[in-house]
């Protein structure tokens, strides 16, 4: 039985990938705010995404793209403000890496201004020249793959990707390509469990899924989600934690534990 507990050490990369090494499934989660940024860390949550779905689920818009990199900036800092251990990364919001230069100059802006370690970009292959100039500039990046939300207006509503066996063969070799430009971790988002399964089995990086079934190397949400105050139609990939829970702290505890036996994702969130 797991217990989660507060992380002892400051979660780095090479500890994720030593958890990859050894089997160990990570537990991460959005916030935006100093206040659950704290109560995650405390229960064991070892990556805080400040998720560009702060458009979504702070300000109300219908997707992510109005979101700016002066938000993620003020919630970045919100957030570090909480954090003593577990990892902070950013997203690089929508149209702020339209080049490498561009994406080094806002990556290093928010990485001064938050601390925070690591940078979340949606692309793919469009981005592999910008991950290898980030790598080369000291600045660790998690690339994003399968269902890029920045994308919306040219795919016209949010769907599962790589169904198809020549898209899951393309995405196999847009992670491998990342991995080789450098990039330090990889985010699988409504992917078939499959697809996920071979793409982490193919990568040294840790991989992250949401949508991406249990095989990852961890799991994240969106924490409106996790904790049901979501407006409108939840994502199948998402769980409602408070059910039968009496607090906050208790639901993102059984998150964590979940995430760490492998109990969550079950075949009822997974794609196929
Ligand atoms: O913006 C976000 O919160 C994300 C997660 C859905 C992974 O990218």
């Amino acid at each position: 039985m797991y217990i989660p507990k507060p992380l002892d050490d400051k979660v780095t990369i090479p500890h994720l990938k030593k958890l990859k090494q050894e089997g160990e499934k990570f537990a991460c989660l959005t916030a935006y705010d100093y206040s659950f940024a704290g109560l995650l860390e405390d229960c064991g949550v070892e990556l805080v995404l400040v998720g560009d779905s702060l458009g979504m689920v702070i300000q109300g818009h219908d997707t992510t793209i109005p979101v700016t990199l002066d938000d993620i900036c003020y919630h970045g800092k919100a957030v570090a403000a909480g954090l003593q251990n577990a990892m902070l990364m950013l997203d690089m919001p929508f149209g702020s890496l339209n080049s490498p230069q561009q994406a080094i100059d806002n990556a290093s802006y928010l990485l001064k201004q938050t601390q925070a370690q690591v940078v979340k970009l949606e692309g793919g292959q469009t981005q592999l020249k910008t991950v290898e100039t980030l790598a080369k500039f000291g600045i660790a990046s998690c690339s994003h793959l399968g269902l890029q939300p920045q994308m919306v207006n040219k795919m016209g509503g949010y769907r599962v990707q790589g169904k198809a066996r020549s898209a899951a063969e393309e995405m196999l070799a847009t992670a491998k390509d990342l991995e080789a430009a450098g990039t330090d971790l990889l985010l699988l988002e409504c992917v078939p469990a499959n697809l996920a399964a071979e793409i982490t089995e193919a990568l040294e990086i840790p991989v992250i899924g949401i949508g991406a079934g249990v095989d990852v190397d961890g799991q994240i949400l969106v924490l409106q989600d996790v904790l049901n105050v979501t407006a409108g139609k939840k994502p199948k990939f998402s769980k409602n934690f408070m059910q039968g829970q009496s607090s906050i702290q208790a639901a993102i505890k059984r998150y964590v534990s979940e995430v760490k036996r492998r109990q969550f994702p079950d075949q009822s969130h997974i794609f196929s």
